[in-house]
């Protein structure tokens, strides 16, 4: 039985101010949360201030992005060890947005995800398709091939701790949601190629679902078999939305 995790992706948005509300709302329904392992990833300049905000709550951190590097003169760059220094976990890796509007390819994704795990902290890829690449029959191709550069990179063992979230591209920030049925496909295709490597990974790696995700359709979307749940952009923003979808974890 795996565990699942609802990540909130808050990407760039939020003040001092708003930060601070939207963690106080979160803190007071998190009894309401009793399965679902929550994180959430501000943007880099709040962190340190998040920590201390969702300190003794059980809410988890995440960056949104970090360098392959290690250090060293690379201006305007995140190093791993100093999301590590700030007590983060998760680092969301090779989101559509930085794949789409950075240029991140899969080789620079590859080298995140490992400098990622050498730092000791869990990497969420993210993988999905472009509407044309659906519409073309392509989702599989696409999915397996941003996958396969990863484990080619760091080997399956990498994904012993690793979270890989599935976000079709045409999903995200548009109001548009996979169905159930096109997410759980995608979800089983995921986890049958990751067992095609190792057995015992693919069947505990939480596979979530992202893109549009909100307080109406997360519950049918975590009740898919291979879908351990989400993360989640724009509806992270607004706490009882989030804690609604916090709660479509419970068993
Ligand atoms: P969305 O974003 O929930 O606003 O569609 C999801 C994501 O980009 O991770």
């Amino acid at each position: 039985m795996r565990q699942p995790l609802v990540a909130g992706n808050w990407k760039m948005n939020g003040s001092l101010d708003s930060i601070q509300a939207l963690i106080n709302g979160i803190r007071e329904g998190m009894s309401t949360v009793t399965s679902a392992q929550v994180a959430v990833c501000p943007p880099f300049i709040y962190m340190e201030r998040v920590k201390a905000l969702i300190e003794g709550s059980g809410i988890s951190l995440g960056a949104q992005n970090a360098s392959h590097q290690e250090s060293g003169a690379y201006t305007g760059e995140v190093a791993v060890s100093m999301i590590s220094d700030i007590g983060a976990e998760y680092v969301i890796i090779g989101h559509s947005e930085r794949r789409t509007l950075y240029g991140e390819d899969d080789d620079l994704v590859s080298r995140k995800f490992t400098a990622v795990l050498a730092g000791g902290l869990i990497p969420i890829l993210c993988v999905g398709e472009l509407l044309e690449e659906r519409e073309a029959g392509r989702t599989e191709e696409v999915v397996a091939r941003q996958l396969d550069a990863v484990v080619s990179h760091v080997g399956i063992k990498g994904f012993e701790n690793a979270v890989i979230a599935y976000e079709p591209v045409w999903a995200i920030g548009t109001g548009k949601t996979a169905t159930p049925e096109q997410a759980q496909e995608v979800h089983a295709f995921i986890r049958q190629r990751m067992a095609g490597h190792d057995q015992v990974i693919a069947d505990r790696i939480q596979i979530l679902y992202g893109g549009s995700v909100n307080g109406g359709n997360a519950a049918t979307l975590f009740a898919q078999p291979d879908v351990d749940g989400g993360l989640v952009g724009g509806a992270s923003l607004k706490a009882p939305e989030f804690l609604t979808i916090c709660q479509a974890g419970n068993a």
